[in-house]
Formats: structure tokens, C-alpha cells, sequence
């Protein structure tokens, strides 16, 4: 082997040890926005049947959002397709949307504004390593309004929480 030879081979190594070594970190931040969604409590209500089935919902129906509605004096609101939602954000979109925004209940909002970079990071690698899929949850209906299907029906705030 002549010595341009050798460069070059040491070189093509090299550009493999650093692909590796990418695809290897991106497998972890995978894994960790795996267990941010996990640890979270996502798929229990943004997953069909999750909490139903004790969690065993193939990873392919994860986050697809669902059907079961939630009924308050909100009105009826509905888990929606966060495969779908975050395939319209790029990351930085996704950060600043993730610390900022503000949702009916029962969505727990706050835990998801009170994520680190890193955590978000994460969650947004995972939800775009599952890719889109299925379609969007049931539009959200103004109080008053019957909903077709079947909701989880929350009872009138109690009257102290109720003057706040
Ligand atoms: C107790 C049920 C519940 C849990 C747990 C939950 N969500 Fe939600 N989520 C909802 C509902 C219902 C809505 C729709 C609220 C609305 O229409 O205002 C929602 C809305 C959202 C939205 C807004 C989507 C949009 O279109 O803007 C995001 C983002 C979101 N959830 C992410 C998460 C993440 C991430 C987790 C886990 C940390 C999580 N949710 C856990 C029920 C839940």
C-alpha cells in the first residue's frame, strides 16, 4: 500500500467510527425521549386504550391521539395527534412552543412547559423517529355542545375552586 493509500483508508475509518458514533447518539436521544413520554404519562391519555390496556399498546399506535373525550365545564376536549402535531414543527419551533403553551383540561400542560432543553429534545427525536401516523383526534367542542361518542365526564368544580 503506498502512503496515499493508507491516508485514505485511515480517513474512510475514521468517517465511520464518526457515523457510528452519530447514529450511536442518536439511538440514546431516541431512548431517552422514549422514556420522557413513558415517565410522563403521555400515551395515557394521547395513546387508544393505554391506560386500558396497562400500557400494552404496540409503539407504532403510540401518540396517534384518541377518540374518548374529555367533558367539563371546559366544554369536550380530545387528545390530539401529537405524531401528526410535532411533523409540523421544526426543533426550534417545537422548544419554544413546548415552554409556552396552554391547553384545556385534563391536559397536564405544565409539565411539558417545565421540561429542560435536553427532555424536549428527546421527546421531539422520539416522536419523529415514530413518524406520522393515524389521523387527528375529534375537534374540540365549546360547552354545551352534546359529543357524539363516549367522554370521560368530569362533575362542576366544587364552589371554592370555583370563585378563583
Ligand atoms: C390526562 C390526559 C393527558 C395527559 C396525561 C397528557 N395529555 Fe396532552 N392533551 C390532552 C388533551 C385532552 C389535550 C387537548 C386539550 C385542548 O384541546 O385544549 C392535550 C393537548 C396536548 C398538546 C397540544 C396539542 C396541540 O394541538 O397544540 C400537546 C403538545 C400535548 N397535549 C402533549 C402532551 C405530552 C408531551 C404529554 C406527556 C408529558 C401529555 N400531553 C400528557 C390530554 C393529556
Amino acid at each position: 500500500m503506498n502512503k496515499l493509500v493508507i491516508a485514505l483508508a485511515v480517513l474512510l475509518g475514521a468517517s465511520a467510527a464518526v457515523a457510528t458514533l452519530a447514529a450511536a447518539s442518536r439511538n440514546d436521544l431516541v431512548q431517552r425521549g422514549r422514556y420522557v413520554v413513558m415517565i410522563g404519562g403521555c400515551n395515557d391519555c394521547h395513546t387508544p386504550g393505554f391506560a386500558l390496556a396497562a400500557g400494552k399498546v404496540p409503539e407504532s399506535q403510540w401518540l396517534t391521539g384518541d377518540e374518548l373525550g374529555w367533558s367539563g365545564a371546559w366544554g369536550t376536549t380530545y387528545a390530539p395527534n401529537l405524531r401528526l402535531r410535532f411533523a409540523t414543527m421544526d426543533l426550534a419551533a417545537f422548544k419554544g412552543y413546548a415552554h409556552a403553551f396552554t391547553a384545556r383540561p385534563p391536559m397536564p400542560y405544565w409539565a411539558v412547559n417545565a421540561m429542560s432543553d435536553a427532555d424536549l429534545e428527546a421527546l421531539y427525536a422520539f416522536v419523529q423517529s415514530l413518524g406520522p401516523a393515524g389521523k387527528e383526534a375529534p375537534a374540540a367542542l365549546p360547552p354545551g355542545v352534546a359529543p357524539p361518542g363516549p367522554v370521560v365526564q368530569f362533575p362542576a368544580p366544587p364552589p371554592a375552586l370555583a370563585a378563583h
